[in-house]
């Protein structure tokens, strides 16, 4: 359980950075992800998923409103749950858009709401990250958190 525990941060992060990168890059420079670009995107797709649903199914528990077992602050409780909804509206929206459902503005839309649902992600996981590793420096974490 203590390799799960810390390898779920680990592929949440460099994941997430891959596809921050490829993502941002490809829309800065050519108006969105293309060729290797889009493929490495979309290599770090599945692990993004799969370090998120680990990551709520692991600590969702200790990030309860109602629960005060882990000594977690309300702050990064609700950073915690930002950065998920962030994630699920940031998947959920591109996995929409490759249904042969939305017209190409609905598409658009949804790409928009991807690109923007990732800012979202990427500030909520930063500011989580820092309240983390401040608890930690000043001893008030219980190991059940970590
Ligand atoms: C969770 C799994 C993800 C999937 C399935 C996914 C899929 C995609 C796809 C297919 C595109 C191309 C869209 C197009 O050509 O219009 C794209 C673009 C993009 N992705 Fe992702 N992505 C994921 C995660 C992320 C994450 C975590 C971030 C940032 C933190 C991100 C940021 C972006 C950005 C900025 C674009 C360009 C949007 C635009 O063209 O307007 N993606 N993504």
């Amino acid at each position: 359980m203590n390799t799960l525990r810390r390898t779920i941060p680990i592929l949440a992060v460099l994941s997430v950075a891959t596809a921050a990168i490829t993502g941002y890059l490809g829309d800065w420079l050519t108006g969105r992800p293309t060729g290797w670009g889009l493929l490495v995107h979309l290599a770090a797709a599945p692990l993004v998923m799969l370090a998120f649903t680990a990551a709520a199914l692991v600590w969702g528990r200790a990030h309860r409103f109602d629960r005060d077992q882990a000594g977690i602050s309300p702050v990064r409780k609700l950073l915690f749950w930002m950065l998920m909804l962030c994630v699920w509206v940031n998947m959920t929206v591109m996995l929409a858009a490759m249904l042969p459902v939305f017209g190409y503005v609905g598409q658009d839309r949804l790409a928009d709401a991807h690109e923007w649902s990732g800012y979202g992600l990427l500030a909520s996981g930063a500011l989580y990250l820092v309240l983390r590793f401040a608890s930690t420096r000043d001893g008030r974490e219980s190991h059940d958190a970590s």
